[in-house]
């Protein structure tokens, strides 16, 4: 997957940080060296986080868990919902291509029927009044097929549709449908 990555990556143009492990992508992220459109992936977090101080857990290797980093044009901290609404977007455009019917618990949760396919932890930095730069966190339920029993109806698309699939095509196409969804949020579109 990470040659596949690094080169979509350089063919479309984004700075791309791939990681065997970090603690979280969220973290790492934040880092002045990833700018608007970077996005950082690793394979294993030691301390994934999810939305209310819970944690993340996912497979190694299985599943996607990537950060990408935003930069909305003079977007207002009050407006924020709209970038959860993007990102919240193009997670279920993604699940939808694949012929699987998603639906979004609003604003950071993307469901399959009952259960949870994917998550959303995004972080913003304000200047002034506008969101100055956002970490867009995600964690999608790829290939993973058996999870903690202690976790409430976790999903992925592999036990959705019975077959696994290749992430880095899930990452590609996750990383079109944001591309088209921040240039709707920035008035290009
Ligand atoms: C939730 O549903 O609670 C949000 C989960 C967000 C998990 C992702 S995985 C990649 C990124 N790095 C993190 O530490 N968390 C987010």
């Amino acid at each position: 997957m990470r040659r596949r990555l690094e080169e979509f990556a350089s063919r479309t143009g984004f700075a791309l940080g791939f990681f065997d492990e970090l603690a979280s992508t969220n973290d790492e992220a934040r880092d002045a060296r990833y700018m608007n459109g970077a996005v950082v992936i690793a394979e294993r977090q030691s301390r994934g986080r999810g939305q209310r101080g819970n944690s993340w857990s996912s497979a190694e290797g299985m599943n996607l868990t990537f950060s990408a980093v935003l930069c909305p044009a003079g977007l207002r901290a009050e407006s924020q919902f709209y970038l959860s609404k993007a990102v919240a977007l193009s997670v279920s455009d993604t699940v939808d291509s694949f012929g699987i019917e998603s639906r979004i618990k609003w604003p950071n949760d993307i469901y399959v029927g009952d259960g949870k396919v994917a998550g959303i932890l995004i972080e913003n930095d304000l200047m002034g009044a506008c969101i100055s730069r956002s970490i867009a966190g995600i964690g999608l339920n790829v290939n993973q097929t058996a999870f903690d029993p202690a976790l409430p109806n976790p999903t992925s698309l592999a036990l959705q549709k019975g077959a696994e699939f290749d992430r880095s095509e899930v990452f590609e196409r996750f990383y079109g449908f944001l591309t088209v969804r921040c240039k709707q949020l920035d008035g290009g579109d």
